[in-house]
C-alpha cells in the first residue's frame, strides 16, 4: 500500500522537529528528524584525522539505526544511542559541513526514501520536498527570521551551563543559513510546489492548526 508522506524543510532553528514531532503524533504518523541522521554521521567523522578517511570509511563503517520509542526517535551509531551527544554546537557545525559533500548526501539518501516506503512520515531536514520525497503528498517549507530563531534558541538553552549568548547562537544560525542554502548538491530551498510558512509572528500551536488545516484539505486519510 501506498504510504503518505509529508515533507517539512526549513533552515536550522524555524521549529520544524517540534511542529512535526506535534504534527504527526496528531496524526498518528513517523517523525522522522533527517537532521539527525546527518548529525551522527558528523560524529562518525569526528573519528577521522582528514576527510578522505572519514569518506572511505562511511559506507562500510557507518551504521546508522533511527529506532521509536514510545514515538520519540533515537538514533544509533554503531550500536551506541548518540541521540543526545549529537545535540551539541560543534556537531551543529559539523553536520552543516560535512552535509555539502555527495558521498554523505549518496549515503543518507536510500536510508530516508526507504523509511517513506514502509511509514506514513512527515519527515523534516533541508531538500526533503526537492530531492528526498519530490512526490511528497504535502510539502511544507518553514521559515522565521534569522533573529527569532536565534532568539527562541536562546531561550531553551538560557538555562544550561555554558549557555551560548545571543549573539554566538544568531551568529551559528547565520553561518548554518549560509552553508545549507549555497552548498552545490541538494541545497536548501522552497521546493517549487511547496506551502511557504513564515513563523517569525506565529506561536507554535498556530503553526500547527496551520499545517492540520493543509492535511485536511488536500489529504485524503480515510
Ligand atoms: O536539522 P538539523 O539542524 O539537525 O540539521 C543539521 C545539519 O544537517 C544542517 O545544518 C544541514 C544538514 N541537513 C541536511 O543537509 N539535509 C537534511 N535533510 C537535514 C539536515
Amino acid at each position: 500500500m501506498k504510504t503518505i508522506n509529508i515533507a517539512i524543510d526549513g533552515p536550522a532553528g524555524a521549529g520544524k522537529s517540534s511542529i512535526a514531532r506535534e504534527v504527526a503524533s496528531q496524526l498518528g504518523f513517523v517523525y522522522v528528524d533527517t537532521g539527525a541522521l546527518y548529525r551522527a554521521t558528523a560524529l562518525f567523522s569526528l573519528e577521522y584525522s582528514t576527510q578522505e578517511e572519514f569518506l572511505r570509511a562511511l559506507e562500510d563503517d557507518c551504521h546508522l539505526e533511527l529506532k521509536y520509542f514510545g514515538g520519540t526517535q533515537c538514533i544509533f551509531l554503531n550500536g551506541d544511542n548518540v541521540t543526545e551527544k549529537i545535540r551539541t554546537p560543534e556537531i551543529s557545525m559539523k553536520a552543516s559541513e560535512i552535509s555539502a559533500l555527495p558521498e554523505v548526501r549518496a549515503f543518507l539518501l536510500e536510508t530516508q526514501k526507504d523509511i517513506a516506503r514502509e511509514f506514513n512520515v512527515i519527515m523534516d531536514g533541508r531538500d526533503i520536498g526537492t530531492v528526498v520525497l519530490p512526490d511528497a503528498d504535502l510539502k511544507i517549507f518553514l521559515t522565521a527570521s534569522a533573529e527569532e530563531r536565534a532568539s527562541r534558541r536562546y531561550l531553551e538553552l538560557e538555562d544550561k551551563p555554558d549557555a551560548p549568548t545571543y549573539e554566538q547562537l544568531l551568529e551559528e544560525i547565520k553561518q548554518r543559513d549560509y552553508n545549507d542554502t549555497h552548498r552545490k548538491i541538494a541545497p536548501l530551498k522552497c521546493a517549487k510546489d511547496a506551502v511557504r510558512i513564515d513563523s517569525t509572528t506565529m506561536g507554535f500551536h498556530e503553526v500547527c492548526e496551520e499545517i492540520m488545516d493543509l492535511v485536511e484539505d488536500r489529504l485524503d486519510l480515510e
